[in-house]
């Protein structure tokens, strides 16, 4: 369909709680997540949520394929979820860096849940019902507070630890997700 541009932050559109989607399987439905596919593709995202292309609904794609440029990352199944209700399985938590491409070129440390049981429905109306830890579960909790109006700045502890990329990792190639 088409790339869309990514709001960056300071877009009050990024700020709101979306709605949820209540008829699945529609071409409406379908054309928004193929532009969030092709989108996300062109950014070389690892997640991407309907708000980011202005489309103030709980939708959020994300995934990781093996790719021989992150080496070290760990694959997550190219997934679509729609209206997702995250519970935490502890109290445990984990920093870890984190990037947004609704926040290019920066990375901040960002506590997140290590285990995590996530629901909600494709965009077929399949219920999905997965319990995922590590990086995964940061990446769903990440693209789903995009869909409550949260920026992952808004989870940074200390300020000290938010910076761009290429300074805080002049050795790395990095990615926004
Ligand atoms: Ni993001």
């Amino acid at each position: 369909m088409a790339i869309k541009e990514v709001l960056r932050m300071g877009d009050a559109r990024l700020l709101q709680q979306t709605e949820e989607v209540h008829v699945f399987d529609t071409p409406e439905l379908h054309a928004l997540l193929q532009d969030m596919r092709d989108t996300m593709k062109a950014k070389d995202g690892v997640g991407l949520a309907a708000p980011q292309i202005g489309v103030n609904l709980a939708v959020v794609i994300f995934g990781v394929e093996q790719n021989p440029r992150y080496p070290d990352a760990e694959v997550v199944p190219q997934t679509v979820l729609i209206n997702p209700v995250l519970t935490p399985l502890s109290e445990a938590m984990e920093d870890g860096w984190e990037g947004c491409l609704s926040i290019p070129g920066m990375r901040g440390l960002v506590p997140r849940y290590t285990h995590l049981r996530y629901q909600g429905c494709d965009e077929f109306g399949a219920l999905i019902d997965r319990t995922v830890s590590g990086f995964h579960a940061r990446v769903v909790q990440h693209e789903c507070d995009h869909l409550d109006g949260i920026l992952y700045p808004m989870r940074i502890l200390d300020m000290k630890d938010f910076g761009f990329s290429d300074v805080l990792f002049p050795e790395r190639t990095v990615r926004d997700e």
